[in-house]
């Protein structure tokens, strides 16, 4: 009896057990049902946003070989998928980015930092197509890199726009050399006219005035012939001196005998004598000579400079540096004089000179690059570098 109830008893129990257990397993089969279904979502939302988006998606396996492309990528590419399931991702990369993004993939699958890079795939039909990719490595459970996950980005419009942009800069700077050869070729056209026809007919009307001078009778000569005589001999002279340092200023004349280091030595020695600032000079004349555009754009740079040190810096000394070497041309400018703050002069409407922005561009013409460097009290320093 005691048996029998005791059985009861723990059949009771069981069965409690059991209902418990049964009503557990339908909560879990439910939480599970439910889970699956939100993976079933998730799932659809990201396979919709793999499949339509525009970027080029895939995952390849630790050897390398394509387990998943996304339709875009086989819209880029020419291949469908099934062509390329279980090829090596080389099959679709232009040959010479073939090396480096099997470097980048032995890389990333050690665990190594693999930054954006930008490749050329091969379209089936042979056509090339720029990518920019960003591919990361994925880990299975056990944190043992399983493949790599990558994206990438059809680049064609990007590199057409860099690409027209090369060309016009190009253009621009050709337009601009054409333009600065256009004014040194006006320069040096007004200097020889100048000097064939002003200079000329002064010489000759000096001449004349001396001869005058030498045949009219010294004592008897009227005083009012004399002092417009001897006006006109002043004025004739004033004139050829004004003419001739003109035509300095127009074209440099030392420069096509002798090349830029002379021609600025001599314009130094002219700004030394007119301003009373002391120049020291130094470097040597450069060989093979470079291109008279560089010549001259860099004669104009040096002389504006000198300009505003005349103008500006009230400065004792002035320092010049020529020097070419790794085929480069550098060319330094430093006075001791009062200094000024360039980051004002850059702000918008608080200045209205050309020099500073005409030398940046002459430096851009050439190829170069241009720099000026000042504080209040500590002098300037005016640098442009260019390549030979
Ligand atoms: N060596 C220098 N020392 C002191 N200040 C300078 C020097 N060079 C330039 N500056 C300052 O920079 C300003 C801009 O120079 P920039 O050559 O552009 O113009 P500008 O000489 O005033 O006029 P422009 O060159 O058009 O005749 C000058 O007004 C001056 O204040
Ligand atoms: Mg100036």
């Amino acid at each position: 009896m005691k048996d029998t109830a005791k059985t009861r008893q723990q059949l009771i129990d069981e069965i409690a057990v059991l209902r418990r257990r049964v009503g557990q397993l339908e909560k879990s089969e439910l939480q599970r049902g439910r889970a699956e279904e939100a993976l079933r979502e998730n799932e659809e939302k990201y396979r919709n946003l793999v499949e339509s988006t525009l970027d080029l998606i895939f995952f390849v396996n630790a050897r390398g070989n394509y387990t998943y492309v996304n339709p875009r990528f086989e819209r880029v590419t020419g291949y469908a998928a099934g062509e390329l399931a279980g090829r090596p991702f080389t099959h679709v990369v232009a040959p010479e980015y073939i090396e480096s993004t099997i470097e980048r993939f032995r890389r990333g699958i050690r665990g190594g930092d693999t930054p954006p890079y930008e490749a050329e795939l091969l379209h089936k039909s042979g056509e090339r197509i720029p990518v920019e990719f960003l591919v990361t490595t994925r880990y299975d459970a056990g944190g043992r890199a399983a493949g790599r996950f990558g994206i990438g980005r059809d680049i064609t419009e990007r590199r057409k726009v860099e690409k027209t942009l090369r060309e016009q800069r190009e253009q621009l700077r050709r337009l601009a050399v054409q333009l600065s050869e256009a004014e040194e070729g006006e320069r040096r056209r007004i200097a020889r006219e100048l000097h064939d026809q002003v200079g000329q007919n002064l010489t000759v009307v000096g001449i004349n005035l001396s001869v005058l001078r030498s045949l009219l009778p010294a004592d008897g000569m009227n005083p009012v012939s004399a002092r417009l005589l001897e006006d006109s001999v002043t004025l004739v002279e004033q004139t050829t001196e004004y003419t001739r340092s003109l035509m300095s200023d127009l074209r440099p004349p030392d420069m096509d005998d002798y090349g830029l280091v002379a021609a600025i030595r001599w314009y130094s020695e002219r700004f030394s004598l007119r301003t009373g600032v002391e120049v020291h000079m130094e470097g040597r004349e450069i060989h093979p000579r470079p291109a008279a555009v560089v010549e001259n754009n860099l004669f104009r740079i040096v002389q504006e400079a000198l300009t505003n040190i005349g103008k500006h810096a009230r400065a004792a000394t002035v320092r010049i540096g020529i020097d070419a070497a790794e085929g480069r041309l550098r060319i330094r400018v430093e006075d001791d004089g009062a200094g000024f703050d360039p980051s004002r002069i850059r702000r918008a409407g608080e200045h209205h000179g050309w020099g500073l922005m005409t030398m940046a561009e002459r430096a851009e013409v050439i190829g170069g690059s241009f720099s000026i460097a000042s504080r209040a009290g500590q002098g300037t320093l005016v640098s442009v570098e260019v390549p030979l």
